[in-house]
């Protein structure tokens, strides 16, 4: 029986433009982590939260009931936990509220980290309920598009109706994902309740024709039709006025050549995808273009087929 686990989770791009709520991409490189360990207690506590600089968090809860990490593993905890309780030491990777799927990198850490603990742990599909208990709490809405290829990893379709079945995608071979964080911050839950309640159905069969052929195209690998459907003509609009640097990042992308840009997630961060021999110089004038405008930022390139969440030694 495990005393310490260490998991880490990717961060991820939800909606990934096409596909509002229901379709997420996982990324290479920046997650957060997130160590359980056995406590005498019967249920789940944190011990620390640390943040992007390796210092204690100077406001994200360490109440377990305000914490998404620690609300996740306790609703694992209570379906699956063994004797004892366990106390997590959560290190933030993520920004927060930046749309790269923070909160849901938490959550899914702590899942995968106390699931760790027991002397027969679950596979990862049957973590994902417990992990969007985090996330329900901090977004204020059922979506598994960051917790899913957060969780599982590449590029995932996870509409609510199908819950808690998701279906792994197939991705296209040499293209990249490129993700720029500028410096803003959106808070999801607010920007969700900024959103229409209803679309048009024009507009819906529109982006419903760009979701399917978007997904065939991926699988059939055919970089043209990309091009031509990773486009969100319902959920961008209502939000990319609140990401100033938005059209002038977007822009750049599209000039070098991507084959699609959009918001990630509810914002501020903004994605690419991207032939993957050009996708660090797009990372490039993405970031100029960002920085033109006075929002300093970072950059990731990402393979479309990170992999997820995994127990670290
Ligand atoms: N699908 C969610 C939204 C993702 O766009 O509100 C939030 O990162």
């Amino acid at each position: 029986m495990a005393d310490r686990v260490t998991a880490f989770a990717p961060a991820s791009i939800g909606n990934l433009a096409v596909g509002f709520d229901m379709l997420g991409l996982a990324l290479d490189g920046v997650g957060d982590r997130v160590e359980a360990r056995r406590t005498d207690g019967d249920a789940i506590m944190i011990d620390a939260v640390f943040g992007l600089d390796g210092e204690p968090h100077p406001y994200l809860p360490t109440d377990v009931g305000s914490n998404t990490a620690s609300i996740a593993a306790q609703s694992f905890w209570q379906a699956h936990g063994d004797q004892g309780g366990a106390a997590l030491t959560i290190r933030k990777g993520v920004p927060l509220q930046s749309g790269m799927g923070s909160s849901a990198a938490s959550a899914v850490a702590a899942v995968v980290a106390v699931n760790g603990l027991l002397d027969e742990p679950l596979p990862a599909a049957r973590l994902l309920m417990y992990a969007l208990e985090g996330e329900k709490f901090a977004s204020g809405g059922l979506h598994a598009d960051n917790v899913a290829p957060s969780l599982l990893g590449g590029m995932v379709l996870c509409p609510e109706s199908l819950l808690p079945d998701t279906v792994r995608l197939a991705v296209p071979d040499g293209i990249s994902a490129v993700l720029l964080h500028p410096e803003l911050q959106v808070n999801t839950a607010q920007a969700r309740k900024h959103l229409l309640r209803s679309v048009s159905v024009p507009l819906w069969l529109e982006q419903q024709g760009y979701l399917a052929a978007f997904i065939a195209a991926c699988a059939a690998n055919d970089h043209a039709l990309i091009a031509r459907t990773l486009r969100d003509v319902v959920i961008e609009p209502q939000r990319a006025e609140a990401v100033s640097c938005f059209e002038a990042v977007r822009d750049a992308a599209m000039r070098g050549g991507a084959a699609g840009c959009s918001l990630s997630g509810s914002g501020p961060s903004i994605f690419a995808l991207v032939t993957s021999a050009h996708a660090s110089n797009v990372a490039t004038s993405m970031e100029q273009a960002c920085r033109a405008m006075g929002i300093d930022c970072q950059s990731w390139v990402s393979s479309m087929s990170a992999p997820g969440a995994r127990v670290e030694d």
